[in-house]
């Protein structure tokens, strides 16, 4: 039995220790907003939080998790954080096919919680490992600078 904090609220799974987290999130709890994309942490798609810091799900075995805080794209916008950054994504319409975006949100939410004013450097850097088959970078960047402004003009 596996226990720890899902998007605020506790949860105690009965599965194989070395089940992927990203498995446990979409086939058992139904949170399908975290994507699957390559298995093998090279995507960025299935990103999550553990204590508020960027993981990949899908190489993360749900034993690592026990007793420790998860928060996954369904959760992000009750933190003020999460709510900047997705009205900032709206703002800027950075969203193409949306496959890989949940992952997005989430690093530039982990981003952004440890660095309030990313520089572009900062923001590549960050974001490198998560991968957009649609090209949305650029906006990407300019919506997390706007999240970091507070949601204004540039
Ligand atoms: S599915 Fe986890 S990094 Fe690609
Ligand atoms: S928006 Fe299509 S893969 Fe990123």
């Amino acid at each position: 039995m596996v226990e720890f904090e899902l998007n605020g609220r506790n949860v105690a799974l009965d599965l194989p220790a070395d089940m992927p987290l990203l498995w446990a999130l979409r086939d058992v709890q139904g949170l399908t907003g975290t994507k699957f994309g390559c298995g093998l942490a090279l995507c960025g798609a299935c990103t999550v939080h553990l204590n508020g810091t960027a993981i990949r799900s899908c190489q993360t075995p749900i034993s690592a998790v026990a007793g420790q805080r998860i928060t996954t794209i369904e959760g992000i916008g009750d933190t003020d954080v999460g709510r900047a950054v997705q009205k900032a994504w709206l703002d800027e319409s950075v969203v193409q096919c949306g496959y890989c975006q949940s992952g997005q949100i989430m690093s530039a939410c982990s981003l952004l919680s440890q660095n309030a004013k990313p520089t572009d450097g900062d923001i590549d850097a960050a974001m490198s490992g998560n991968i957009c088959r649609c090209g949305t970078y650029s906006r990407i960047r300019v919506a997390i600078h706007r999240a970091a402004r507070g949601g204004g003009q540039a």
